[in-house]
């Protein structure tokens, strides 16, 4: 077994990734590939707990593997995967569903959320969705979990699952845990939040209701510039040492989180500018800093033989762990094996 700790994360291979996935999530990974034991996937299970094009999630999750890729995630580093190619997600996620309640799975604030557009039709999967992501961290003895903020609580739901399983499957007084009980890395260096263009009190979502409001990974260079040039600030015209619009905080966070730097040290050389200078900045650093993922992309997905290679040797990787946790698994539920 590996001396190394374990990291994971995942993402939804649903629509086009974009710049609050990358600077939120996928950049975020890179570091960890040298010193970790890192998985990272495409989580097609989760995907379809709303409705999805089949043709177009099929091309998606190719492309946010091209994409991991492309952004840096080195495939002989870290195990890069589609969740659906292991399937001992979904039995360890039907263990922790019984382990679960119906209460607390009430209480997840997502759920709450997003359940609100489905009127007296909301999809079980949905509710259960959260028992699935905990299936996924627990299935790899994972240590440290990389997420946005807003899967916060589905980390602590995680931590629960794991402490109660640990507790009622506990092998014999003073014997191993069957779970390691993950830690969320919740990223804070900008990157934890990227909000709308458009609507800066909402996060960025390729769901915006107002077009410009989400930069593409897929953008061309003159979209990503016309959206910061249209970006939504403040009736005011020069930034300020403090008491900035949400609109204004939103794009020097963008910066910040590109050039690995500070809030403060961004701010610091816009005080007293017009609005116009952070602006065309922050479009032509994301410009630059895109471009190179967009074309290293676009020129993976051209061939699918390699991404099948990538993906059947993740995927290969990935269930010999898997199997082993849910021989553990099974056999302290008390199941009779083969
Ligand atoms: N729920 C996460 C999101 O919507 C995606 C996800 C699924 C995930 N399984 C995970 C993230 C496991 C981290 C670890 O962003």
């Amino acid at each position: 077994m590996s001396l190394k700790k374990t990291v994971l994360s995942a993402v939804q291979p649903t629509n086009l990734l974009h710049i609050g996935n990358y600077l939120g999530a996928i950049k975020n990974w890179i570091p960890y590939q040298d010193e970790y034991d890192c998985l990272f996937f495409a989580v097609d299970l989760h995907s379809i707990t709303v409705k999805q094009d089949p043709a177009e999630l099929h091309e998606n999750t190719y492309r946010s593997i091209a994409t991991y890729i492309a952004c840096g995630i080195d495939p002989k580093k870290a195990t890069l995967f589609v969740q659906s190619q292991v399937p001992q997600h979904l039995e360890l996620a039907w263990v922790l569903t019984c382990q679960s309640s119906i209460g607390e799975l009430s209480r997840m604030t997502q759920y709450k959320d997003k359940s609100q557009k489905h009127g007296d039709r909301i999809p079980t999967g949905l509710f259960v969705y959260p028992v699935l992501m905990a299936a996924d961290i627990l299935l790899y003895r994972t240590h440290v979990v990389p997420v946005g903020d807003d899967q916060k609580q589905h980390l602590e739901l995680t931590r629960d699952l794991a402490e109660r399983m640990n507790n009622a499957y506990a092998e014999q007084k003073g014997g191993p845990d069957l779970f390691v009980v993950p830690e969320p890395m919740i990223q804070k260096s900008g990157g934890a939040r990227i909000m709308s263009l458009q609507d800066p009190t909402f996060k960025m979502s390729k769901s915006d209701p107002t077009p410009g409001g989400c930069v593409f990974l897929t953008d061309s260079d003159k979209e990503i510039e016309k959206k910061f040039k249209r970006a939504v600030t403040d009736s005011g015209t020069e930034v300020k040492a403090e008491g900035q619009s949400e609109g204004i905080q939103s794009l020097i966070s963008i910066q910040s989180a590109f050039l690995n730097e500070s809030y403060d040290a961004v701010l610091s050389r816009y005080i007293g500018k017009q609005y116009g200078y952070l602006k065309v900045d922050t479009a032509n650093i994301a410009i630059e800093k895109i471009r190179p993922i967009r074309e290293k992309t676009e020129e993976i997905l051209k061939d699918r033989s390699y991404l099948d290679s990538i993906l059947k040797a993740g995927a290969l990787a990935a269930r010999g762990r898997a199997e082993k946790m849910m021989n553990e698994v099974y056999k302290r539920v008390g199941f009779v094996r083969e």
